[in-house]
This record gives C-alpha cells, structure tokens and sequence, in this order.
C-alpha cells in the first residue's frame, strides 16, 4: 500500500496566511501542518508516499520535508497540480504512476487525526473505503445518506447538502484500489468548476464496493481559522495536558 497527501488548493480561505506560504505548511501547535497526515501514513505502516502540491509555494515542501526520512518515510516523491483549484480529483489524478497498479491510502493534506487507521489499511482489498465522522455542522462536506432498511450501508454521498440526510461528514481520508484513476476519468468538473472526490466515491457507491468506518479519534479539517486554532489546541493540549485548562483559567 502507497500513500498519497494531496496537498494542492490554494487555501483562500486562510487569506492573508496563506500569502506568504502554503496552507499545509502553516503550524499546528509545534509542527507543520502536513506532518500531521504524514504520522497518520507511518503509524499505519505506509511509508512510501507522494505528495500533490500546486501554488505559488509548491517549492517550501521541498525545504521543509526533504526527502522524508527524518519523517519515517523510506520514499517521497512529489508532484506539482497545475490547476490548484482543479479539485480533489484533479490533484489524485496526479498519482496514477506512482501508484503502479497498487492500492492507495489517501489523506488531505489539512485533515489532522490521531485515529488509527492501520487495520482498514492492512485489511483493504478492493473497492474504495471511506472514513466518516459525526459533525455538528454536516453542510460544509459531504454527507453519507445511509439505506433505511440497512444503515451498514451508504445509499449516497451528497456533497455541501443544504438538507442533510445524517450528521455523518465524509472525513479526507480513503483507501481506493486502482480503479480510481478510471473513475476519475470519468467525472466532469461540477458547478464549482472542480472534479469532486464525492463523484468519484459515488461509483463505488454505485457499484456496491464502497465501506465505511467510523473514525476512531479526534479528526479536524484545518482550513479555516477557526478549525485551525482547533487543531492548534487540540494538538497543544495533547502533547502538554492540562493546556487548555490553563488557558481557560487565565481569561
Ligand atoms: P479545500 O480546503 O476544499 O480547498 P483549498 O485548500 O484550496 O482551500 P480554500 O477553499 O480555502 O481555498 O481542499 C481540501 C484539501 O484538498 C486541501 O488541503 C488540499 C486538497 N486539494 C488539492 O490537493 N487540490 C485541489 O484542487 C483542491 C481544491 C484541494
């Protein structure tokens, strides 16, 4: 299994921060934020791993990662999106070499987590698997419909739904067999002009090959300000207990 950071976009959304550097570079409490989905890969035993960056500041990858060693990474290879705002899919697209014909585990390069995902991965054989999570505010993402009569399984992923069927948010990671560079081939761009990781998932969806499993642990999108002061806390907080216990009792 290969894993793949997909680390492109140009992060409007933490404009002016994101003027200087790229958003996956900006700091979650004492590291950088693409560390973070990096240590998900080791801890799950993959350890050969490429990264999509598009934007202004692809190169500051290069300077902070090297070659990943330091990291725990036996191989890292990189490769640049040309559209940053092509989508997800655009950016996954990127990987076909490198994945070879294997499968792949695929984390977005803002997702942070301590969840352990080591058994999906060593499990996975075919189809696509995805991580969900339950959300207070499930409109910003892609929300899993579950069937009625079966809530093992999803009926649907609908993406940013003004009316959603189950609070459970499609988290950015997911392990895909190969086929997905096919699927992706198929998507047309959507209303936003991007190639939506939701169509794609959908046809495994479609095709009855799409599982799923709850994230076990803290998981965060950390694309605006305040998921990232979040993540910041949460990190803070973990690596020094008692953090924000502090913190609230110093306001
Ligand atoms: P988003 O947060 O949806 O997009 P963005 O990073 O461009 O930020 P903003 O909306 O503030 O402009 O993307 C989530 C992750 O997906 C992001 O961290 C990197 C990855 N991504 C790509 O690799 N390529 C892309 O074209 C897009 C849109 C996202």
């Amino acid at each position: 299994m290969k894993g793949v950071i997909l680390a492109g976009g140009l992060g409007t959304r933490l404009y002016p921060l994101t003027h200087a550097t790229n958003k996956h570079l900006l700091p979650i409490y004492n590291k950088p934020m693409v560390y973070y989905p990096i240590q998900t890969l080791v801890n799950a035993g993959i350890t050969d791993v490429m990264i999509v960056a598009s934007g202004p500041h692809a190169g500051h990858f290069l300077r902070v990662l090297k070659n990943g060693k330091e990291l725990g990474l036996t191989h890292l290879e990189y490769a640049f999106q040309e559209k940053p705002d092509g989508g997800i899919s655009d950016a996954l697209s990127l990987a076909e070499n490198f994945a070879d014909n294997d499968s792949i585990t695929v984390i977005l390069g803002d997702n942070t987590t301590d969840a352990d995902i080591s058994e999906p991965v060593k499990h996975f054989q075919r189809g696509a698997q995805v991580f969900v999570k339950k959300v207070p505010d499930p409109k910003r993402f892609g929300v899993v419909r579950f069937d009625e009569a079966d809530p093992s399984k999803v009926v649907e992923i609908i993406e940013k739904p003004a009316n959603p069927p189950s609070n459970y948010a499609v988290t950015g990671l997911y392990i895909y067999d190969n086929r997905v560079f096919d699927f992706i081939r198929q998507c047309t761009p959507s209303a936003r002009g991007e190639l939506e990781i939701t169509d794609v998932n959908n046809f495994y969806v479609k095709e009855g090959s799409l599982s799923w499993a709850e994230l076990n642990g803290y998981w965060q999108d950390a694309g605006t300000f305040d998921t990232l002061l979040q993540a910041n806390m949460y990190w803070a907080n973990k690596q020094n207990p008692g953090f924000i216990e502090s913190f609230n009792k110093g306001l």
